[in-house]
């Protein structure tokens, strides 16, 4: 197990030094294989990157992207969509190619073949070098969400209740939330060669003190992050206020 912990003093420091970690991968292995994630964390973190990409410190020309998960039903031009969400904040303002990015399509009839394609398209790049991910109030990666089970392969989720009244600030109410959503397995994340999880705010620091310093239980999905051989973890001190 490797998890190495750096404690930022807030937000906009966490976005710089994951900048820097994904940065380096990039420049290391120019043709990585990036494992990306939405939601707010890592927004501050593509503003960084698209910085240095405008200041011509990075190419994304040999770069391929593989994306956690994406709603069921929302079609790639819903602005919550996170086909939409993708573009919108990295993909219109680095040089990637259009067709390296992928993302599974929430909008397939078949939700289960659709899962089961992703599953194959991300093992056939070798999955990724970097995972990014940031975490949800109830430990979840991804949308891999409490339960009894670590769930292997992309599959259809039921989103809980916690995690619907946490993205219920993107959409008019609460009933407009996605009720499910496709998303990466925890095997799909754990074949990653590094995760780097980021994680900023008071919300965060009860799934950091779980996560990391917890049992591995499925009950908090990040905890299997502790047999991860290559986890770097960049919080701010609100998300990391609860380790002793
Ligand atoms: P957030 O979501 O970055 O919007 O807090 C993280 C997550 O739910 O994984």
């Amino acid at each position: 197990m490797s998890v190495r912990i750096i404690v930022a003093k807030d937000y906009d420091e966490m976005s710089r030094k994951a900048a820097n970690i994904i940065a380096s991968q990039i420049i290391m292995k120019p043709d990585s294989v990036l494992g990306l994630a939405t939601g707010s964390t890592p927004i501050g973190t593509y503003k960084e990157l698209v910085k240095k990409y405008e200041n011509k410190e990075l190419d994304f020309s040999e770069i391929t992207t593989v994306n956690l998960d994406e709603y069921k039903g929302l079609s790639r031009e819903h602005d919550q969509s996170y086909y939409y969400f993708m573009h919108d904040n990295l993909f219109d303002h680095v040089n990637l190619r259009k067709d390296a990015s992928f993302l599974p399509d929430g909008t397939k009839a078949d939700s289960e073949k659709e899962c089961a394609e992703y599953e194959a398209k991300v093992a056939s790049l070798g999955y990724a070098d970097l995972q990014l991910l940031g975490i949800g109030r109830n430990g979840h990666i991804g949308f891999n969400e409490p339960g009894d089970v670590f769930v292997k392969d992309t599959h259809v989720v039921d989103l809980t209740e916690s995690t619907i009244d946490a993205n219920k600030r993107f959409f008019a109410s609460a009933d407009d939330v996605p009720k499910q959503a496709l998303s990466m397995g925890i095997g799909t994340i754990m074949h990653a060669k590094t995760v780097l999880l980021l994680a900023s705010g008071k919300d965060k620091a009860e799934a950091i003190k779980n996560s990391f310093f917890g049992p591995v239980t499925p009950q908090c999905q990040g905890s299997i992050l502790q047999f991860h051989s290559n986890v770097i973890v960049v919080c701010d001190e609100d998300a990391y206020s609860l380790v002793k």
